[in-house]
């Protein structure tokens, strides 16, 4: 394969900016800033372990694997390799039809990268030159489609995307836009939606601010796989339980169209008037800074707090606020049956000044699901001789707690989400048996977390 090369763009505040140059030989994958965004302080870098007051003119240097072909930074912006990625499928589909297609590995994505590395969560964008960036910043569209509920696109989600690609799909991807993704398990696409109470299931395209005077905003759409019915009334219920308990949630609404369920989630990786703000992953945080870590479940719960506290040392980012918070959240994936809090499904928010970690997102019960039927996506230490408040509250040790203290947060949330089950049972969109499974999983943790922190 010969060298590539690719240019780096962020976009915050007034103007986008070019942040660094890509080269990539296949075997690795280097990264470095310009000497324009070394000047400047407003703008946050590549990764928060690599700030440019720090990292300066020096190449970051990634090996690629085939797990991780391209910096982690970077695999966020295109994607997931997963069959139900409905903006895999088309890209991909795109691909076939040049004259010569990618090989798959790491010509594929970094091809991908090329087609939608821009304009999706967060505030990096990836162009294949200055060119294409300036163009994509110039661009300032044609009027922003609405699209009907019998539309095309819900065809396609339904139905699948065997068919032959033509102008019409090519104006679906202009619309879905690049995937805010990674490996997720649900086609998930970016849009606008009415900014109202309630939501009739229109759309636009992301970034659209007004249709007829009606003001929009950015969200994420998760669309209901059939596998997981019900998956979408079980989240809102966990967005729900969360926010009343103080955390930081985004608004949510949910919708039917065409016979499909969707959840949209608004964007907190934009500020009301559509500017990006920068947002990273713990994944990519750990995964930029240890090449062992490959995948979303490869660290400890302990480890995660250890790592705040070690970011603090670099970022701006107030390290007590930051391990609270994770282990509070922590704790509500135990008491809610999630099973999924892995390193993609919490992240950092914000930079350069100011980096603290992003409101909840992604909170499904998973539990709800055989398949998924796990405590913790990430292992934590248990002591066997010791019931399990007791290990879960030693937890907190690592997130700075003393486990006395630990243990009252514990029982708080477990009081706080007493009548968790009860609501579960109580959603009627959610199959009888994935309820029972669900209620009947959770309340057998409780019992065995109430144990350990006494009355
Ligand atoms: N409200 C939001 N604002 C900004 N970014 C978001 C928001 N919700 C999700 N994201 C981003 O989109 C990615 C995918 O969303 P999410 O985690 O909800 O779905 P998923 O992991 O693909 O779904 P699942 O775990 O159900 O398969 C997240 O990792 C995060 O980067
Ligand atoms: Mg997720």
């Amino acid at each position: 394969m010969t060298d590539r090369y690719a240019v780096v763009w962020a976009r915050t505040g007034a103007a986008p900016r070019k942040m660094g140059q890509l080269v990539a030989t296949g075997r690795e994958m280097r990264f470095s800033y310009v000497p324009e965004f070394l000047e400047q302080t407003d703008t946050a870098g590549l990764s928060l372990l690599l700030p440019p007051s720090l990292w300066r003119g020096r190449p970051f240097v990634h090996a690629s694997t085939e797990i991780l072909p391209l910096l982690p930074r970077l695999m966020a912006l295109i994607p997931g390799r997963n069959a139900n990625n409905i903006q895999r499928r088309l890209y991909t589909s795109l691909l076939a039809k040049r004259s010569n297609v990618p090989a798959p590995g790491f010509e594929t994505e970094w091809e991908l990268l090329m087609l939608t590395g821009h304009n999706g969560i967060g505030h990096i964008d990836v162009f294949p030159d200055d060119r294409a960036a300036l163009d994509a910043y110039a661009d300032t569209g044609e009027p922003k489609k609405r699209i009907g509920s019998r539309s095309e696109f819900w065809r396609m989600l339904k139905e699948g995307t065997d068919q032959d690609f033509n102008q019409e799909a090519l104006d679906i991807m202009r619309l879905i836009g690049p995937t805010p993704s990674v490996g997720g398990q649900i086609p998930k696409l970016l849009v606008s939606i009415p900014d109202k109470p309630g939501w009739d299931g229109s759309l636009a395209e992301p970034g659209t601010r007004k249709i007829d005077g009606v003001p929009y905003l950015d969200v994420v759409m998760k669309v209901e796989d059939p596998q997981y019915r019900g998956l979408a009334a079980l989240e809102a219920l966990c967005l729900d339980v969360h926010n009343e308990l103080g955390f930081e949630v985004p608004r949510h609404w949910r919708a039917t169209i065409d016979g499909l369920s969707v959840l949209a989630v608004e964007r907190f990786d934009r500020t009301p008037a559509g500017t990006p703000v920068a947002m990273e992953s713990f994944f990519s945080v750990y995964a930029t800074g240890q090449q062992q870590v490959r995948t979303m479940t490869d660290a400890e719960v302990e480890g995660v707090g250890l790592m705040l506290l070690k970011l603090a040392e670099i970022a701006p980012i107030d390290a007590a606020a930051a391990r609270l918070e994770v282990y509070r959240r922590f704790l509500m994936a135990l008491l809610t049956g999630n099973g999924d809090l892995h390193l993609e499904n919490l992240a950092f928010l914000g930079g350069p000044e100011k980096v603290r970690v992003a409101p909840v997102f992604d909170p499904a019960p998973m539990r709800a699901w055989d398949r998924h039927d796990l405590v913790s996506a990430l292992p934590f230490y248990i002591d066997e001789k010791q019931p399990l408040g007791y290990s879960v509250a030693r937890v907190g040790e690592s997130f700075g707690l003393s486990r006395a203290a630990a243990a009252d947060i514990l029982q708080a949330l477990l009081k706080a989400t007493g009548n968790y089950s009860e609501r579960v049972l109580a959603l009627k969109d959610v199959p009888e048996v994935n309820r029972k499974n669900l209620a009947s999983r959770v309340k057998s943790l409780l019992a065995r977390l109430i144990k350990g922190v006494g009355p």
